[in-house]
């Protein structure tokens, strides 16, 4: 089975995204030439740690590291400080040097959590991500956003730490839910709506097979997904223009997830209704036709997304948690909006009569 390895170029931070099958068991082996300490926290979550932890100790001890683990709870409710300390209490009476490291074993609220622990603890040591869900695999591992959430706002605590190096493995999409598989779908369709359109129409003509988890074609997918973000990051790692398209649809789903009550709706699903009510937007300002509303639309339901948000959520409660948004520059909501497939910008000083008339059609 092939190995992809695609470089993520930012200077002397440079770093790998490895992509392919059954890799858990190599990653002692990667890692060695690149760590300068031998001790490792492997931060997991109770759902993953039963799955996948023993293969990867058994590589890393194989390779002459000494391991502590840390098992959180699991769900996007404890990205918060609580399971943050306890990432620091265990490594530091385990007496962890600066010249170790905390690697991430889950999807991205076990990574965006341990990268910021790793970029808090000592001033820094150093990070290794091993993303097991799709979403994690495609984006949350790549590119270096840390951090956790607020009771009033999603990732709003955090920071831009890189990893020394990504292993994705497929094989630990096997395991997940088909709810959390679409979920990630969300952010592999968005590539393709801000960035590229002969992906949209390959992810149309080709979500059956991916659909069923085929290693040749998940494999595809993230190598297209990574190549795309590691591009978007090593040109704004900080954020300042085009990564902010990678936010497509973020600024309406992070509000309906901190509406609906964190890990209620899950964040995929979040994007997707979110990236509905963004096109909606775009249609509205006259960026785009409704032919693309519905291109869209079409193509998150046949990844089993949902595209309607709960009625219950009033426009004004959407203003009020966009308006919190970490985009927001001189009090004014900012949005990515999408033209024809392939191609977004982000826009300010939208009026909010027609957010709210996006969220209107959008919601059920
Ligand atoms: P998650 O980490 O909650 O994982 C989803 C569920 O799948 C969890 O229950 C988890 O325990 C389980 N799971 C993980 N791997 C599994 C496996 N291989 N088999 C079976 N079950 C498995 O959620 P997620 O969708 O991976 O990530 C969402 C989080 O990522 C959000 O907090 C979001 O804000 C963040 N995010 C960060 C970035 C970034 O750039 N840092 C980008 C996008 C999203
Ligand atoms: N997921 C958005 C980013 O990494 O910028």
């Amino acid at each position: 089975m092939t190995i992809k390895t695609l470089p993520l170029l930012l200077g002397d931070r440079s770093y790998n995204i490895v992509i392919g099958t059954n890799l858990l068991e190599t990653i002692g082996e990667r890692l060695q030439p690149l760590l300068p300490g031998k001790q490792i926290g492997v931060v997991s979550n109770e759902t993953v740690a039963p799955l996948y932890l023993a293969k990867v100790l058994d590589s890393l001890h194989s390779s002459g590291f000494s391991t502590v683990e840390v098992i959180l709870p699991d769900g996007e409710s404890h990205k918060n400080w609580q399971s943050l300390t306890k990432i620091f209490d265990v490594l530091i009476e385990n007496s962890f040097e600066r010249s170790a490291t905390i690697l991430a074993l889950g999807g991205g609220v076990v990574g965006d959590m341990s990268g910021y622990a790793a970029a808090s603890l000592l001033r820094g040591v150093n990070f290794v991500q091993v993303p097991t869900t799709l979403l994690s695999q495609v984006d949350a591992s790549v590119g270096g956003k840390t951090g956790i959430n607020h009771p009033l706002g999603k990732n709003l605590i955090g920071a831009f730490y890189q990893p020394k190096m990504v292993v994705m493995d497929t094989v630990t999409l096997k395991t997940l839910s088909q709810r959390d598989f679409s979920s990630g779908l969300s952010e592999v369709i968005k590539y393709g709506i801000i960035w590229d359109a002969d992906f949209f129409s390959y992810l149309e003509k080709n979500m059956a097979a991916v659909l069923q988890k085929d290693d040749a074609t998940l494999t595809h997918l993230l190598y297209t997904c990574c190549a795309i973000k590691a591009d978007v990051v090593a040109q704004d790692e900080r954020e300042t223009g085009t990564r902010a398209l990678l936010n497509l649809g973020h600024t309406f789903g992070h509000a309906i997830e901190t509406l609906a009550g964190y890990g209620n709706i899950l964040h995929g699903e979040g994007v997707a209704i979110g990236m509905v009510m963004a096109a909606q937007l775009a249609q509205i300002r006259g960026l785009c036709d409704q032919q693309t509303v519905e291109r869209i639309k079409q193509l998150l339901t046949q990844a089993n997304l949902p595209v309607t948000a709960a009625k219950s959520f009033s426009p004004d409660d959407y203003i009020k948690a966009m308006g919190r948004d970490k985009k927001v520059a001189g009090g004014k909501i900012r949005v990515i909006l999408n033209g024809s497939i392939g191609q977004a910008k982000i826009y300010s000083d939208i009026p909010h009569s027609q957010i709210k008339q996006a969220i209107v059609a959008h919601s059920a």
